[in-house]
């Protein structure tokens, strides 16, 4: 696609759908405009309206996704949709050959991880997961010290994403719709919200996880009834080992104080995390007879953005939004590789499926098969075991 030809996205989910909606309307995205909206809720369309284009460029409503989808009035899609459901979509997109921009998690089962890596694999569109997280300014420069190579190899990893939630916040999951389903977020389990924790770490080590154990810890059951969630396990923790070694702890979504993230990358010569309650801030050391003559170690600094500073500090997640906008239509446009790629975003889903088994299985380990293997990929594509409903029944 040449640098100066506009790309026409559509966008389904508006709820979540909103953030980027306001993100393409930051200065910086010119040469993307949204042509269709679609979701069941029409006041969640009402609402991205504001931030679209108006008249003859507003975009045109959907409530009907083969509808949306078959429109043709889109090369591009994000899909906001539910959690359990992305996979599915994105199938549909790539078969129609519309680039895919998945919210988390990307596939829900096994099943669906095989069904999504053979739907890109036969696609000329490209699918790049909408994970965020990895796209801060913290989370930038520890990925450009490691890469630096001073550090040296990475032997251990911890990323963490706090995010409880308070029982007003949580009152709809307990609302069925109309077929008499609940919210995806009360089925949720402890692991497969897990993408903003590992993904940074994958994305500043280039680590490819390759097996998984897991251990969670369980609320009161009478209390979570009053938050309305049906897991009583609320915070999942996972170790994942990784294909060069390395042993990373990954605590995805916990229902736990203190709400926040972190990160940090244990190297063999020094180490270096964000800063607990000041995120945008790094701590970097080396082991003490490595250092130079007077230098100070370990030492606490805010990195700044290598470009692009005053866009993304408009954008939410810490400008993480804006950037990993930025990754997609450069990757739709050829001009950079989209990460996560639909191999990393299958691998992240293989990790929190294989984590919950772990968790209801006594704490085994399991291994992560690779589905870069079509063998790999016809066996799993039998597995569809998945905790939400109706797909559990
Ligand atoms: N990366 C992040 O920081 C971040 C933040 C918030 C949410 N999310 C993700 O975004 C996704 C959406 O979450 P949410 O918080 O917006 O809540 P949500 O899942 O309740 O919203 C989904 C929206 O999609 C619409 N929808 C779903 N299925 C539909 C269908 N078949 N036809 C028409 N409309 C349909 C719903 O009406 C709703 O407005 C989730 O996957 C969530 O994990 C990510």
């Amino acid at each position: 696609m040449s640098a100066n030809k506009v790309i026409h996205i559509g966008v389904f989910g508006c709820r979540r759908g909103k953030t980027y909606v306001k993100v393409l309307k930051t200065g910086k995205f010119k040469g993307a405009r949204i042509t269709a909206l679609c979701d069941m809720n029409e006041s969640r369309m009402d609402a991205c309206e504001e931030f679209c284009g108006h008249g003859r460029l507003a975009p045109k409503r959907f409530t009907d996704p083969e509808e949306f989808f078959n429109s043709g009035l889109f090369e591009a899609v994000i899909l906001c949709n539910y959690f359990s459901e992305h996979a599915k979509y994105a199938a549909m997109a790539l078969a129609r050959g519309i680039h895919v921009f998945s919210e988390t998690m990307a596939a829900h089962t096994l099943s669906d991880c095989a069904m999504l890596v053979e739907a890109a694999e036969k696609s000329k569109a490209i699918y790049m997961m909408a994970e965020n997280y990895p796209f801060t300014k913290a989370n930038f420069e520890i990925k450009k010290q490691y890469e630096a190579g001073r550090l040296g190899k990475v032997l251990f990893a911890e990323g963490e994403y706090i995010h409880n939630m308070s029982p007003d916040e949580n009152k709809d999951i307990s609302i069925p719709n109309e077929k008499g389903e609940y919210h995806w977020r009360k089925y949720l389990p402890c692991t497969y919200y897990s993408s903003h924790a590992l993904c940074p770490l994958l994305f500043m080590t280039g680590e490819k996880p390759v097996k998984v154990v897991a251990m969670s810890a369980k609320d009161d059951p009478e209390r979570e009834k009053e938050y309305g969630r049906l897991c009583p396990d609320v915070v999942g923790v996972m170790l994942v080992y990784t294909a060069n070694g390395a042993v990373f702890r990954v605590n995805g979504s916990s229902y736990m104080g203190i709400r926040g993230n972190w990160y940090r990358l244990g190297c063999v010569n020094g180490g270096i995390e964000t800063v607990r309650g000041k995120e945008e801030s790094v701590r970097i050391g080396f082991n003490k007879w490595l250092l130079e003559e007077g230098e100070e170690s370990p030492r606490i600094y805010e990195p700044d953005w290598e470009s692009d500073g005053e866009f993304a500090s408009q954008c939410s997640h810490r400008g993480g939004d804006y950037w990993v906008m930025k990754y997609f239509l450069g990757a739709v446009r050829g001009e950079r590789k989209p990460f996560p790629d639909v191999y990393t975003a299958t691998l992240m889903s293989e990790v929190a499926i294989y984590g919950w088994r772990s968790i209801q299985n006594g704490s085994i380990p399991y291994d992560i098969p690779d589905l870069h293997d079509p063998k790999v990929r016809e066996e799993l594509l039998k597995d569809t075991y998945s905790p939400f409903p109706p797909f559990n029944n």
